[in-house]
């Protein structure tokens, strides 16, 4: 058989070979403690207590392991990875570069709590320019960014960091595994919420973390399992059932929103439109070339938040909530929560609704809301 589609990847990520009389996905393990062998301890049997050992886990981390192209260790929540990782790889005295235009509670942890270790933290904006790397233990870049979807070349950005002899992890969430391989790119490390588009079906928490070496994962491993930043059996199953599915919904996705963006791109009261797969956005040439697919993610302004509050409401098929990647249409009005945004900035993430219906009901919400004040 030549190289599996996505649609094939993702429905056969992660299974057991099949087993006569046995479910396609087993169902959820609950277990805190496991039936020990009495004589030989935990020595004896894969699980031994909850917190490392759980193999509906180990499932879902052989799946996103695949699909990455990595290892995986799956976490509590994106924040949970993310932070697992800044505090297995920095210590005092140690640079991080993060990126200035990125998810903001990354931001917040680094200046809450790596400064307070004398961890040296400076900000790039992913577009650019990127400080001299020398001396620099780790840089984090987040492709497409968080909300105002710039983009990074990733092994441009690889080569660099690694001839000053720095590590690079990507944050992988809003183009997922299916949108682009940042090991396959160059980077050291994968870093995502699996909470987004990875999973979509807006009930669940997960992050997750995919490397090649075998040095980091297993320090990542010892991170994870001491600090107890681990998910419960049931969104582990939940998110590999979902993961099944993600080349469908994300194809959706992303034909919702370039067909958004047209209807917005031809609107003189929307403004600042960004879509990394219009070949006018800024973004395209480097997403065009480095990603696999385009998200379902735009990011527009309408001027003033009573507008996005107007919009939203006249919307049958758009929500008011943060997050993205999810089967519903949400809006998220992003200064509400702190980003530096303008008040009207808005985060769309396209659901998987039928094109035609989205298009018309966004048309008609535009119109019923009227200009800004
Ligand atoms: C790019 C990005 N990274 C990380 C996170 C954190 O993920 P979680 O909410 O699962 O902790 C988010 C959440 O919005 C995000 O957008």
């Amino acid at each position: 058989m030549n190289e599996p589609g996505d649609g094939t990847r993702c429905v056969h990520a992660g299974l057991p070979e099949p087993v006569p009389g046995q479910p396609f996905l087993p169902g959820p393990v609950f277990a805190a403690p496991y039936h020990l062998d009495p004589w030989q301890g935990p020595a004896g049997a894969p699980n031994g207590y909850g917190r490392p050992d759980n193999p509906t886990r180990r499932l879902l981390e052989a799946a996103i392991g695949e699909l990455e192209g990595g290892d995986c260790r799956v976490f509590a929540s994106g924040q949970a990875a993310i932070t697992g990782l800044l505090l297995t790889v920095l210590r005092p005295g140690d640079t991080v570069v993060l990126p200035a235009d990125g998810y903001y509670t990354v931001r917040a942890f680094a200046s809450a709590a790596l400064e307070a270790i004398g961890v040296r933290v400076l900000l790039a904006p992913t577009a650019g320019p990127y400080p001299s790397l020398d001396g620099v233990r780790l840089v984090l870049l987040e492709t497409p960014a968080n909300p105002g979807l710039d983009v990074v070349d990733v092994a441009a950005l690889a080569e660099r960091a690694h001839a000053a002899g720095a590590l690079v992890a990507v944050d992988n969430t809003t183009a997922t595994p299916l949108g682009q391989r940042p090991l396959d790119l160059g980077a050291d490390l994968v870093v995502a919420s699996g909470t987004k588009a990875l999973t979509g079906h807006s009930d669940l928490l997960l992050g997750y973390l995919a490397t090649r070496s075998p040095e980091l994962l297993e320090a990542v491993t010892v991170w994870r399992n001491a600090t107890g930043a681990i998910p419960g059996a049931f969104d582990a199953w939940l998110a590999h059932r979902s993961l099944a599915t993600m080349d469908l919904r994300l194809g959706r996705q992303a034909a919702n929103a370039e067909a958004v963006a047209s209807l917005l791109a031809g609107r003189p009261d929307v403004t600042g439109l960004r879509w990394p797969g219009r070949p006018e956005d800024p973004s395209y040439a480097v997403a065009s070339a480095q990603m696999r697919r385009m998200p379902g993610v735009l990011s527009f302004d309408l001027g003033d938040a009573d507008r996005v509050a107007r919009f939203v409401d006249a919307a049958r098929l758009v929500v008011a909530a943060t997050s993205f990647g999810g089967l519903h249409t949400t809006a998220d009005r992003r200064a509400q929560w702190g980003d530096d945004t303008s008040p009207g900035f808005v985060r769309l993430s396209c659901g998987i609704e039928d094109t035609a219906d989205l298009v018309a009901d966004i048309a008609a919400a535009l119109d019923a809301a009227g200009p800004a004040s």
